[in-house]
């Protein structure tokens, strides 16, 4: 998949598919089961580091993790998120940094949270240097000290036109997708019929081009509860119960068994 096939999908009204990975066997997955993007996020912080949001990560993180998911995902297109104060400070760090995760990471493209006027020269800067970008709207967490936690954006109308003239911004700014997170699924839909480029859903409702959910949740990996996300499988119950079972195989001297040993002694 390449930058402009995205736009292909939309004109035909076929969703893109988008999951977060942070390693290898998760990323491998993913490939085998060919998702249509792989988002290396800062969700890592979260999900992965146990953090409590995601303003910790940086870019030596990304990059290596988005390393990692390269090589297990090599067909995958893949968005490396920029972490918090990556892109915040300048304009010659916001390329060095992005440069990183293309470079270093293996990444296909960048992806920025917000659409303020600095975040849109920023956004130009990087799509002059030949750098694909993704933009971000709604809840970004990385504003959460400005949101005052992680929580739905967009409920008024003043809000709603708001993020609607970002969206458009940042396409004219030359995004080639946006990812709209926590909103309304009114405004969801009205974003989505108003850019040309696609738009990813995570709570933002049923009309968004596609969906992204973080690895972690939909596994049943994290103890995440939001309304939007879905966990389509209890990973975390089954790793419990085979974790019991090799602890008491351990304890009674079940575990290894003759097949599992080398040269055994009877
Ligand atoms: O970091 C992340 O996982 C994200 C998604 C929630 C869109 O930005």
């Amino acid at each position: 998949m390449k930058v402009n096939d995205f736009i292909k999908l939309k004109k035909n009204n076929e969703k893109i598919t988008m999951i977060t990975a942070y390693d290898f066997f998760s990323a491998k997955i993913c490939n085998d089961n060919k998702i249509d993007v792989i988002l290396i996020g800062d969700s890592l912080g979260m999900a992965v580091y146990g953090f409590e949001d995601t303003l910790s990560v940086t870019v030596d993180d990304i990059v290596r993790h988005s390393q990692a998911v390269k090589k297990g995902a090599p067909d995958c297109f893949l968005i490396a998120d920029m972490p918090y104060m990556s892109y915040h400070l300048n304009i010659e760090d916001s390329k060095k940094n992005a440069a990183r995760l293309i470079v270093e990471g293996k990444a296909d493209s960048v992806k920025i949270e917000g659409g303020s006027k600095s975040r849109i020269e920023t956004i130009k800067a990087l799509i002059d240097c030949e750098i694909p970008v993704v933009g971000h709207l709604g809840l970004t967490p990385q504003s959460i000290h400005k949101f005052g936690g992680f929580k739905v954006q967009g409920k008024h109308k003043d809000q709603q036109q708001e993020i609607l003239a970002q969206a458009l911004a940042l396409q004219d700014a030359g995004v080639f997708m946006i990812v709209l997170e926590a909103i309304p699924e009114e405004l969801g839909k009205l974003i989505t019929e108003k850019l040309n480029i696609p738009s990813i859903g995570i709570g933002a409702g049923r009309y968004t081009d596609g969906q992204v959910l973080v690895w972690h949740d939909l596994l049943g990996l994290s103890n995440v509860e939001t309304k939007f996300s879905k966990k389509y499988l209890n990973c975390g119950e089954l790793i419990s119960s085979a974790l019991k079972n090799y602890i008491d195989e351990v304890k009674k001297n079940d575990f290894p068994k003759k097949e599992n040993i080398y040269y055994p002694i009877d």
